[in-house]
């Protein structure tokens, strides 16, 4: 697949012939994989007789020597991997590389989502990063996963995205649909000296998608501008290390109020699911350690913990 959409990756028309020589397949077989790889990565194609092949677009391919310049850290890019969170937590089982350091990928074929979900990742349409971090000091955890979004909100923001903001716990999003996830992993004692992985997913190009089961957009979709992933990478890794710094000092409460500012249902009623059971009230807030504050009934609540779901009443 890989080897395909990198011949196709210009734009530009492609003869079957050509692509087929490349492979070392015939022109009918160009075709059948054309198709197939089309349809699973959601890539738009248009076959024209006595041109060949062309991708609607462009794919903005990941450059690891251009991001390890700009970033001057290690960074693992990758073709296609089961998910950038599981790579990293491998390089840190095999103590392969010095923290902090970034795994990227063009494709993922089981990213992880929140509560166990799959996350969408076709083949150099979207962000796929996870930045790992040694961590020597349990309190730096505290709401770790909701100051990322502030960091993954201050690079979106100069898109010019009308309608973006947070969702507690974590999420990026453009009104109602969802343009970001952030999942954190952590392996190591907590209470000596552990890493975490932040993984982030951004939708960058993604134009259509049948597989993703809940309302998703992308900067693309919003701007209807073709994105540069490695410009992306870089604003996103500068930004996540800016804020880290100041994480590491002054802990969640440096970003609180930043985060209400952004938190899209300030104020708004709410259900919260756990499981079979539910709440309704008012969203007040967050607490200094990331809860989520709910007027439920007059009084106030705090709900925390990785398994709960926020809906609008
Ligand atoms: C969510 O469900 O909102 C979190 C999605 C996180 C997806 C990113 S993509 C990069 C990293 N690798 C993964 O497997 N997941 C995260």
């Amino acid at each position: 697949m890989q080897q395909l959409l990198r011949l196709l990756a210009d734009g530009r028309f492609h003869s079957g012939e050509e692509l087929g020589r490349a492979l070392g397949i015939s022109r009918s077989a160009v075709w059948k994989r054309l198709r197939t790889v089309s349809q699973q990565q959601f890539l738009k194609l248009h076959s024209v007789p006595g041109k060949g092949y062309r991708l609607e677009q462009p794919l903005s391919l990941l450059r690891r020597e251009a991001l390890e310049d700009q970033l001057g850290i290690c960074c693992h890019v990758e073709e296609c991997v089961d998910s950038t969170n599981a790579v990293a937590l491998r390089h840190l089982a095999a103590l392969r590389s010095d923290t902090p350091f970034v795994v990227l990928a063009e494709h993922q074929s089981e990213g992880r989502g929140r509560r166990g979900r799959v996350w969408i990742s076709p083949y150099a349409q979207n962000l796929y990063l996870s930045y790992v971090l040694r961590v020597e000091n349990a309190q730096y955890l505290q709401a770790l996963s909701l100051a990322v979004g502030v960091a993954v909100l201050r690079t979106l923001e100069p898109y010019g995205m009308h309608g973006i903001g947070l969702k507690w716990p974590n999420d990026i999003l453009v009104n109602s649909s969802k343009l970001a996830g952030i999942l954190l992993e952590l392996t190591g004692d907590p209470a000596d000296v552990c890493h975490v992985v932040i993984g982030i997913g951004i939708n960058a190009n993604l134009m259509e998608a049948s597989n993703i089961n809940q309302a998703w957009t992308s900067i693309q979709r919003e701007t209807l501008r073709l994105i540069d992933r490695n410009e992306l990478a870089v604003r996103l890794v500068k930004n996540l290390e800016r804020l880290l710094g100041v994480h590491i000092e002054h802990g969640f409460p440096a970003h609180h109020a930043e985060w209400e500012e952004k938190h899209l249902w300030q104020g708004r009623d709410v259900r919260l699911m756990s499981g079979a059971s539910e709440v309704l009230g008012r969203v007040i807030g967050v607490t200094p350690d990331g809860a989520l504050r709910l007027d439920v009934d007059g009084s106030e609540q705090t709900f925390s913990g990785g398994e709960l779901t926020l809906r609008l009443q």
